[in-house]
């Protein structure tokens, strides 16, 4: 129960580690096989994975000026998916296909909720602190 709740606090607060060890089958099958680019660990951006249609996580707290990158996980032939903001002009990717991110700083805090163009029923928010 120890490991599992520091794990999840690694998820919490590092999200980018947890979706960097995700390559590891049995850590988290959910989000599938996901290979985060050096150049994104090493900038510090939060990471959020697409996959399976989902984005996961599908809501992170992210302080005031953090730039969040959102990576594209799918299995290849996955259709591709956007992170497009609700709020028109805030923020919208072009379609993303698999391995393929898009990144975008929040400079003021708020709730910042987001969908992906092609299929509506995905849905996340980011929550600038
Ligand atoms: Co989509």
């Amino acid at each position: 129960m120890n490991a599992l709740r520091l794990l999840l606090v690694a998820c919490l607060s590092v999200a980018l580690a947890c979706v960097s060890e995700r390559t590891g089958p049995s850590l988290n099958p959910g989000v599938g096989n996901c290979q985060v680019p050096l150049a994104v660990i090493d900038s510090g951006h939060v990471v959020v994975a697409i996959n399976n249609f989902t984005f996961v996580q599908d809501t992170i707290v992210v302080p005031q000026g953090a730039t969040v990158t959102w990576i594209n996980c799918e299995p290849d032939e996955t259709e591709p998916h956007t992170t497009t903001s609700d709020t028109a002009g805030v923020w919208g990717s072009p379609d993303l296909t698999t391995g393929a991110r898009f990144s975008h700083t929040f400079g003021a805090a708020g709730e910042f909720p987001y969908h992906c163009e092609p299929h509506p029923f995905m849905m996340g928010k980011v929550v600038v602190q």
